[in-house]
């Protein structure tokens, strides 16, 4: 492989570096490009574009392939925990057993959000749908931890993720006992990170809740198939907005904005409402399949379709594992989860689905083990957010420590020509 790409424009050619990652992807540095050619390039979605060199994580969209600094996703879910995978993630390796529990006790040291925190969320409707309320308590953490993140002194950036971790776990519980009506819960510090996440949610004054290991095994091994996927749309967003030195709670609170989109995470709400839709309509998911395809009809078939993996996503492989799994061992007859496998099997023969690589992704079958879990299908997103939280903190890190310049993109100018003013009476 040369390491010069040579460009030719009005027959002039132009030599370009070539850079090849440590699994051999291959990028042309086109860092000289205007200034050298007058041109830029044009990219709408960024599907040809990298953003940034990374050692986060790394995935391949033809081979199915996921793994986070160097570890499979396979291996991950099935041997380790998600608070030693968000470990993993944002420092680079996995800890030793001291390093987790000291890593485990120091974010229970930010657990405790601002009592007047509460004053923000009394002034949303009952309705507002979790995600709003997600986004805007995460921007309202800078208020009560206004100190920037120095990202040069380790102990300001380690103190940072700790609080992060702690603190959004809990307002994003908030926005579901809000909807509810319930009394807002504080974490317990002597149980669990993810336990406390169910706890959080569904313990009442009137009584203890009481936990079921199956449950809290489910929910850590799909937080920790939601950690991190490179530069997607809300992780993209998330380094974006740090790029300009924005706090982390501001950055990631823009992230939970991106995320919510039913193109991105999103999707998982919208699928169950889609599985549900097909279910009150009497089960006929080829109707659905149809409309999915007519050109004339905006409908997507939630769940299906990515925008890397033109194979299947191994985190859909291991969820639909693990639904199966679960509801077994729930004893829950899920007629919802039926559909879905009908729908997989009739999109995955069809050749319109064939022919453009559509295949389930992780939040087709997500929302069936959130629903058999007792999860409000509004809270499906917000489960997503607290999955990726590791990752857009580990992503937002790696952005500041590199230095990254702000992000700007360019663009092509396509509007009217230069003209003179037209007072309002000549209009
Ligand atoms: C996530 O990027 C990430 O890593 C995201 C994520 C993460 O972990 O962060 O993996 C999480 O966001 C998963 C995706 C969840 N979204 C959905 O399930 C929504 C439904 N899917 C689609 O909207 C769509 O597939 C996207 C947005 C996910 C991907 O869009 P692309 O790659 O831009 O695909 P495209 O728009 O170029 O479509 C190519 C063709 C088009 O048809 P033609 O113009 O060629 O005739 O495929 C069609 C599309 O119309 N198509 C679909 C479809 N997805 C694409 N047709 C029907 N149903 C779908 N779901």
């Amino acid at each position: 492989m040369s390491n010069i790409a040579v460009l030719e424009i009005d027959g002039k050619k132009y030599e370009f570096p070539i850079i090849v990652g440590s699994e051999n992807e291959v990028a042309i540095d086109i860092d000289k490009l205007r200034s050298e050619t007058g041109a830029i390039t044009m990219d709408p979605g960024y599907k040809n574009s990298g953003s940034c060199t990374s050692e986060i994580t790394f995935l391949d969209g033809e081979e199915g392939i996921l793994r986070y600094r160097g570890y499979s996703i396979e291996d991950l879910a099935e041997k380790s925990n998600f608070l030693e995978v968000s470990y993993l993630l944002i420092f680079g390796e996995l800890p030793k057993a001291a390093e987790l529990e000291k890593f485990e006790n120091d974010i229970r040291k930010y657990t405790l959000v601002n009592e007047e925190m509460k004053n923000i969320i009394d002034g949303f409707p009952k309705n507002a749908h979790p995600m709003g309320v997600l986004a805007s308590l995460t921007s309202a953490l800078t208020a009560f931890n206004p100190k920037s993140v120095n990202v040069t002194n380790e102990k300001d950036m380690y103190e940072a993720v700790c609080k992060t971790m702690g603190k959004f776990l809990v307002i994003a519980t908030w926005t579901y006992r809000k909807n509810m009506g319930f009394p807002l819960n504080y974490y317990d510090n002597t149980k669990g990170y993810v336990e406390n996440f169910m706890r959080l949610m569904f313990e009442l004054p009137t009584g203890p809740y009481k936990s079921n290991p199956v449950v809290i095994n489910a929910l850590d091994k799909l937080f920790i198939l939601h950690a991190d996927h490179e530069q997607n749309c809300s992780t993209s967003t998330v380094r974006m907005v740090g790029s300009s030195h924005a706090g982390l709670f501001a950055s990631i609170s823009a992230g939970v904005s991106a995320l919510w989109g039913p193109l991105h995470g999103g999707a998982n709400q919208a699928v169950l409402e889609m599985l549900e839709e097909i279910q009150a309509n009497g089960g006929d998911a080829d109707k659905y399949l149809a409309k999915a395809k007519d050109k004339e009809d905006p409908f997507r078939l939630m769940g299906f379709g990515h925008r890397v993996y033109k194979n299947f996503d191994p985190r859909a492989k291991i969820i639909k594992k693990a639904a199966d799994e679960v509801l077994a061992t729930l004893g829950v007859d899920d007629p919802v989860l039926t559909i879905a496998k009908k729908l997989e099997e009739s999109a995955l023969q069809d050749e319109y689905f064939k022919s453009r690589n559509l295949y389930p992704n992780v939040d087709f079958y997500s929302g069936i083990i959130y629903r058999a879990l007792g999860i409000p299908t509004e809270m499906f997103t917000v489960l997503f957010a607290i999955g990726r939280l590791p990752g857009w903190i580990a992503q937002w890190k790696e952005m500041r420590i590199n230095k990254e310049p702000i992000g700007r993109p360019r663009q092509i100018y396509t509007g009217a020509p230069l003209r003179p003013f037209v007072k309002t009476e000549d209009r």
